[in-house]
């Protein structure tokens, strides 16, 4: 019933603690080119991996009811940690359809692991919330054998990436990257999930390092998601029906000037065979706290 109120040519809502979730949104621009997205990142309170659950149970809402208020159609939870601890209250608080990164994740490297041992990454609440886990372990009931799982928090990468150090060389990063595939090595993992959004934005070091060690597959969690917001839309009539290049409205909680500089840097704005066009980067910050 509620399907028949949302407007199929509304915005697509994502957000994320940062510009992390804009892995996402590169994914969906080059999926369903038509839509509109309207992305918020927390900038005022990133990182949200260090937080407590009720805390970002609040973050959650308030983001999420910023995104409403620009009438979206679909809200994508482009972030791990919330995918994580808030997923629920965001779900119920909406009539709209709600995305989360976990489950399309999971999916994913539940279908291309072949030794049924699968790596995850994510921040700390994250890995604490176990959600990427049991999500596993649920899938892996219809298989005989089930599928093991070995988590890893992966606390130095989202302060190094949303610092910038997301160069291919860049020594810092590379060392906490191979610092963080020790265990996952060591327990023979042939998959590895990114469950937070951030990471593809280093993943060309990532797949260096990893590649150095195992043949095995990353699975991007923001890939995966926007693959999720197309199937969901397309089974619930409401894909776009614009044929121009949708627009891509972003917003922050905090000063947009550096969000903006790394934000066109990632979205390859500077890449002339992305096809990608300039977005509008809202000068005003958003007082989340208000939301
Ligand atoms: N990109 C987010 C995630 O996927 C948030 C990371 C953070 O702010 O700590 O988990």
């Amino acid at each position: 019933m509620t399907e028949n109120i949302i407007d199929r040519n509304a915005p697509i809502g994502v957000f994320d603690s940062g510009f992390g979730g804009l892995s996402a949104v590169r994914e969906l621009q080059a999926l369903l080119p038509s839509e509109n997205i309207v992305y918020f990142g927390d900038t005022a309170r990133v990182p949200y991996g260090t937080r407590s659950r009720d805390t970002l149970r609040k973050y959650a809402v308030q983001d999420a009811n910023f995104l409403a208020s620009n009438n979206v159609k679909t809200i994508v939870i482009a972030c791990g940690t919330v995918s994580s601890v808030a997923y629920d209250i965001i779900s119920e608080n909406y009539d709209l359809p709600v995305v989360g990164i976990v489950s399309p994740a999971c999916k994913a490297a539940s279908e291309v692991t072949r030794n049924g041992i699968i790596g995850i990454w994510g921040t700390g609440a994250t890995i604490k919330s176990r959600s990427f886990e049991n999500e596993i372990n649920r899938l892996g009931e219809s298989r005989s054998e089930g599928f093991r799982s070995i988590a890893v928090a992966c606390p130095m990468l989202v302060p190094l990436i949303e610092n910038g150090y997301i160069d291919e060389d860049c020594e810092m990063t590379s060392i906490a990257v191979r610092e963080y595939l020790t265990d996952i090595i060591s327990a023979g993992a042939d998959t590895l999930i990114l469950g937070c959004t951030h990471y593809p934005l280093i993943s060309d070091i990532i797949e260096r390092e990893w590649h150095k060690f195992s043949d095995g597959k990353i699975i991007n969690s923001g890939e995966k998601t926007a693959l999720e917001v197309k199937r969901i839309l397309h089974e619930k009539d409401l894909l776009n029906d614009g044929v121009g290049k949708g627009y891509l409205k972003i917003y922050s909680s905090d000063d947009m000037e550096t969000f903006s500089h790394q934000a066109k840097i990632f979205l390859r704005y500077t890449d002339k065979n992305s096809g990608s066009e300039e977005a509008y980067f809202s000068p005003d910050k958003i007082e989340i706290e208000k939301y």
